[in-house]
């Protein structure tokens, strides 16, 4: 599976804030808001990842992430050149998705619960066996803000509507799609909506009606977080913040999921905190690099 992260847009709601730094790039507490969705193409096993954004910002991106070589993954980098719809990833990433199945997630998405690598591990080997899209579907209060989806008891996504004024479920489809191959030529035949833009959710209707989306909930305990605003943008900080210190353990640590999933060996991971050992964020990953045996020598365990 290719991953592809979007996070171009204007963000024109966090104006002053976004005017001359990407929304992306602003810190969730103690990292860039970019290194969640990452994290989560990571978890997914995902290790060759688009990184789209606007040719004025994409520069600041490839600075932070680099060709991901450090980390065992591949970071490769492509322009939007004007906000279009966010189905244009598949426009623009098409050479790059080639013929493989597809993840995008979009680049201000933050998730995080319990078990949730399992399950972004057990949909990517379903997706590869069986066609179709998996989208994740999430309560809200405000349901009307986002794409909504009705599903049966199966998962069997029956409707989804973009941002509808009665929706018919309390489920928001976050901004994490898996999709088969067929991604690449559904988005070929899109045509602008009304507000000029190529829709996911076109796509992801144009699966509804082969009967091929399914909808995976992921429930009330689990964490998706909004950052569309100052206010949900500082409560997503605290929520990282309270959380991350009660257990003294980070969120999408990237060096780590690197070292967990056995593309880095801990004398790598080490390295990489050490280069920002002065932070708080560098210290971890060495603190995680020494527990996994970064340093020991075949003598150490005597
Ligand atoms: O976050 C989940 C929601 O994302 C879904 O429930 C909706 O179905 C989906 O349409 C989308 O809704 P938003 O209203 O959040 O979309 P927005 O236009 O704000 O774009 C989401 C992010 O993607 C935002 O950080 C900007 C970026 N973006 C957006 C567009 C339109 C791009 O990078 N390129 C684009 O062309």
């Amino acid at each position: 599976m290719k991953g592809i992260v979007l996070a171009g847009g204007s963000g024109s709601r966090l104006h002053p804030v976004t005017r001359a730094v990407s929304k992306q790039l602003l810190p969730v507490y103690d990292k860039p808001m970019i290194y969640y969705p990452i994290s989560v193409l990571l978890l997914a096993g995902v290790r060759d990842i688009l990184v789209i954004s606007t040719p004025v910002d994409l520069p600041a991106f490839r600075r932070l992430l680099g060709d991901g070589g450090e980390l065992g993954v591949r970071f490769d980098y492509a322009e939007q050149a004007a906000p279009n719809g966010l189905a244009e990833a598949f426009l623009i990433g098409a050479d790059h998705v080639g013929d493989d199945t597809a993840a995008l997630v979009l680049g201000d998405n933050i998730f995080h619960g319990q078990g949730f690598a399992t399950v972004l591990q057990d949909q990517v080997a379903r997706l590869e066996a069986e066609k179709g899209c998996v989208l994740f579907g999430y309560p809200v209060r405000d349901p009307g803000r986002y794409g909504v989806g009705e599903a049966d008891e199966t998962g069997r996504l029956l409707t989804i509507e973009e941002k509808p004024a009665a929706p018919r479920s309390n489920r928001a489809i976050t901004g994490l799609y898996f999709y088969d191959n067929d991604v690449l030529d559904i988005a070929r035949t899109l045509t602008p909506s009304a507000r000029g833009e190529l829709e996911i959710t076109d796509v992801n209707q144009a699966y509804v009606a082969r009967g091929d989306a399914r909808l995976i909930d992921l429930g009330r305990g689990f964490a998706w977080l909004d950052t569309g605003t100052h206010e949900s943008l500082i409560e997503a900080s605290l929520y990282v913040q309270v959380l991350e210190h009660r257990q003294g353990v980070r969120f999408a640590c990237l060096e780590e999921i690197a070292l967990a999933k056995g593309w880095i060996t801990p004398d790598q991971a080490f390295a990489l905190g050490e280069r920002q050992a002065s932070s708080g964020y560098g210290a971890y990953v060495m603190d995680v690099a020494r527990r996994a045996g970064a340093g020991a020598r075949p003598d150490d365990s005597d």
